[in-house]
């Protein structure tokens, strides 16, 4: 219907275009008629009209394939014709063969069964709560259901959905783009990824202003759009995945959005879950007293798991997994296995132990064990690294025998937020890692703990996806029932909150207890959070946001982080600090491959800063970008080469903030000066929460670690002399329980105070002498 507009007089444009909005987009306040310039789309076209690169004409014979499409009002039948037509509706370039095929797998999809009805629930209701099994299609499906619908693009609009996991929003985006097909081999796909669908994380927005309509982003990234667009009017509808996870990100956005739907009645919101628990969810999106939100239940298909349960309670969890893959491997029938390990460490080291035991078992006897393949999955791990998971399992030897296994060992992430097809055993330990925060003595740590029965019960779902599974926990039936608690706490209820804070200032939210929180964090959480801002002076004493906290906040940092950055000028080392935060945001840059860790560590040393691990850091970016043409030197030299590259992107990015507030970036030419000052500014920003009784006395630290025993990681030296002079108010003694720590401190008092003293001493029997 458009085009026919823009063949026309634009002065008579701007009055058809009105009427036609009117009658096509329901939620239009009709008070306010929209013209052509609040119409994006048409404006696009209407400019292009006056030269700016217009948008290829559609060949007219190539019937529009979303002709007789009213926005928010498309039904079930027209979205299947459109998808099985060939001209594909967002880009109006043929389809390949290949979207067919993708196209008839997803029909099969619980999901996609229930497109008539998901439809007309979202026609009707503005905001949704969906549930649905994990595998059921609704984090692929619904958005492009939605973008059926919505017609993003033709509002200058975008669909967003979130993700609580950088992995799932970037793979997520990908399978996408594919089933929208991104994977055809012509030269230019039809649909393309970062183009026509996106993907946007923290330091990495894959997204193209004015292209992309559906855009899938970490939780954390649009709560941070939200900072400076409270009412997101970038987006016509909104997508909370993965809600049951209650991220620390999606419980405040969870806050955030009830407010802007009262505000934004043109704006849609999708609250997806894969647990039953939707009614806390439904209670709190109750626009009006007494009427709950609707929910929209997906009808799941799931095949019966039968749970195994260990007699007795297991010593070493990860020699039983290991144990337990082996045993699937050499008596279970075909499928492939998942087993939930809790980090990245664990991972490697138990691949590793796997794949050297199933060497020797099809060593000892090829004809009764098959091949195996085993594959890690964690966020750190590269892209394509994470895209094997997809892989089919390795086939069965051509001299026969029994078939291929896959084994994938992964953290959470494949609990609900990945669904790996053709996995019939799960192997569970119990464990996780989880976030812990004590608010009396400031310290965010995360240990490995035991899951709830919630997660073990998801886990064991991903068993029963294709066919009837097995899922092997590694526990007793006595400990699920009596030790494990039934649902995972909420992060809000066990995070530092000094991040999420700042962004609710920059928010402009006022009252931080009675904000609509789904559950709300502890008071003393909160306390600490405001103290920590007050202190770093990002809040003033009456808790508003000063002009450093809107600025630390623009910055995709902790505000310590942020802090040390915006001071670091001051004391001539903001290049230096510039490189050292980016160092810290991106994973570990050292390697340590098993077989030559006497090697590694020795290539450690040589790049060591005896001052303190930031200047280390500092030390190994700068020698990065000095041999940065040199292919071998980060192999050579034991360092992760796409750590160094991200630290690079990073920096960069910090860079154009930096610029963009004018925070100079300076150095000093004086080495032993500047290592002094990045130090000095470290206390600034970081301050310390224990002194460790070891060499040496007094230390900063990034990072508290619990592990079978407490450590600190990213460290610095620093003189308790420099606590007391840059970081007075969070050092002030009167405050300090007794201690050792407040006993040092005060030595280190009295000492400044006696060389005072004897100054002033001195002078006196000068002024005697004088006066002799
Ligand atoms: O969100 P939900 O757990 O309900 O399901 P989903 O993530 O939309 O996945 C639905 C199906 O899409 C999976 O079962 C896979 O068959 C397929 N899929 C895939 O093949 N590759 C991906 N990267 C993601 C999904
Ligand atoms: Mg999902």
């Amino acid at each position: 219907a458009y085009r026919i507009i823009l063949s026309l007089d634009p002065a008579f444009v701007d009055k058809l275009s009105a009427v036609c909005l009117i009658g096509t987009d329901i939620i239009s306040d009709l008070s306010h008629p929209p013209s052509l310039t609040d119409n994006p789309y048409l404006a696009h076209h209407y400019n292009g009209r006056k030269g700016a690169a217009p948008e290829p004409a559609p060949s007219p014979r190539i019937k529009e394939p979303l002709y007789g499409f009213l926005p928010r009002k498309v039904i079930g039948e027209q979205v299947r014709k459109a998808m099985d037509g060939d001209i594909n509706p967002f880009t109006k370039q043929p389809h390949s063969s290949q979207y067919k095929k993708i196209l008839e797998a997803r029909k099969k999809l619980p999901v996609f069964t229930q497109m008539d009805e998901f439809l007309k629930i979202f026609s009707e209701n503005q905001i949704i709560i969906l549930v649905g099994e994990t595998g059921s299609g609704k984090t692929t499906q619904i958005p492009q259901f939605v973008a059926y619908s919505d017609l993003p693009h033709t509002k200058g609009k975008l669909v967003a959905c979130t993700q609580p996991r950088r992995v799932a929003a970037m793979s997520v985006a990908k399978r996408v783009a594919d089933e929208m097909d991104a994977c055809s081999t012509e030269s230019t796909p039809t649909v393309q990824l970062g183009r026509h669908v996106g993907y946007s994380i923290r330091f990495e927005d894959m997204t193209e202003p004015g292209t992309t309509f559906l855009s899938y982003m970490t939780d954390g990234t649009l709560l941070r759009e939200a900072t400076n667009d409270p009412s997101l009017e970038r987006y016509s509808t909104i997508i909370l995945d993965e809600a049951h996870e209650r991220t620390l990100a999606t419980d405040i956005l969870m806050g955030l959005l009830k407010g802007v739907a009262k505000r934004r009645l043109d704006l849609k919101i999708i609250v997806m879950s894969a647990t039953l628990d939707a009614a806390k969810f439904q209670k709190h999106f109750s626009l009006r007293s007494g009427v709950l939100a609707t929910v929209f239940n997906v009808q799941g298909r799931t095949h019966p798991v039968e749970i195994f349960y260990t007699q007795e309670p297991e010593p070493d969890y990860l020699e039983a997994a290991i144990r337990t893959v082996l045993m699937i491997h050499r008596a279970e029938a075909e499928g492939d296995v998942l087993l939930f390990l809790t980090g990245e460490e664990e991972i490697e080291d138990a691949c590793r132990k796997i794949k050297v035991d199933a060497d020797d078992l099809i060593k000892q006897d090829s004809e009764s064990v098959g091949p195996l393949v085993c594959i890690p999955l964690y966020s750190s791990l590269p892209p394509q690294q994470q895209q094997r998971i997809f892989d089919a399992p390795p086939a069965t030897r051509s001299t026969g025998g029994p078939p291929g296994r896959k084994v994938v060992v992964s953290t959470n992430i494949a609990e609900t937020s990945l669904t790996i097809d053709g996995i019939v055993y799960v192997v569970d330990p119990g464990f996780s890692k989880q976030k812990i925060y004590n608010p009396i003595i400031r310290v965010e740590s995360q240990f490995v703990s035991a899951i709830s029965k919630a997660s073990a019960r998801q886990r064991a779902g991903r068993a029963g996806r294709t066919k009837p599974g097995k899922c092997y926990r590694l526990f007793t039936e006595k400990d699920f029932i009596s030790e494990l608690e039934e649902q995972t706490h909420p992060e809000i209820l066990k995070s530092n909150l000094s991040n999420t804070v700042l962004e609710m200032a920059k928010l402009g939210i006022k009252d931080l207890v009675r904000f609509g929180y789904v559950d709300a964090p502890p008071p003393e959480t909160l306390m600490r959070a405001l103290e920590l801002l007050n202190y770093l002076s990002a809040l003033d004493d009456d808790g508003n946001l000063t002009a450093l906290g809107a600025t630390m906040a623009e910055f995709p940092l902790d505000p310590q982080l942020s802090k040390l950055l915006i001071v670091s000028s001051e004391f001539k080392c903001s290049n230096e600090m510039l490189t050292i935060t980016a160092m810290m945001s991106v994973p570990n840059v050292w390697l340590r491959p098993n077989n030559q860790r006497q090697q590694a560590d020795a290539a450690k040393a040589l790049l060591t800063v005896p001052d303190g691990d930031h200047l280390t850091l500092l030390n190994v970016y700068n020698q990065y970008m000095q041999n940065i043409h040199d292919k071998n030197w980060t192999w050579t030299h034991y360092l992760s080469h796409r750590a160094l590259q991200q630290a690079d992107n990073v920096r960069a990015q910090l860079q154009r903030t930096m610029e963009r507030f004018d925070i100079d970036l300076v150095s000093l030419s004086d080495e032993k000066k500047l290592y002094t000052n990045i130090r000095q500014a470290l206390v600034v920003g970081l301050h310390p929460s224990c002194g460790l009784d070891t060499q040496p006395e007094w230390v900063l630290f990034n990072e508290f670690v619990l592990t079978t025993r407490p450590y600190i990681r990213t460290v610095s030296e620093v003189r308790p002399e420099w606590l007391l002079e840059y970081a007075g108010n969070y050092f002030d003694l009167s405050t300090f329980i007794d201690g050792e720590t407040k006993r040092a401190l005060q030595l280190v008092i009295n000492k400044r105070a006696g060389k005072f003293s004897k100054r002033i001493d001195s002078g006196k029997d000068n002024r005697k002498a004088r006066k002799q």
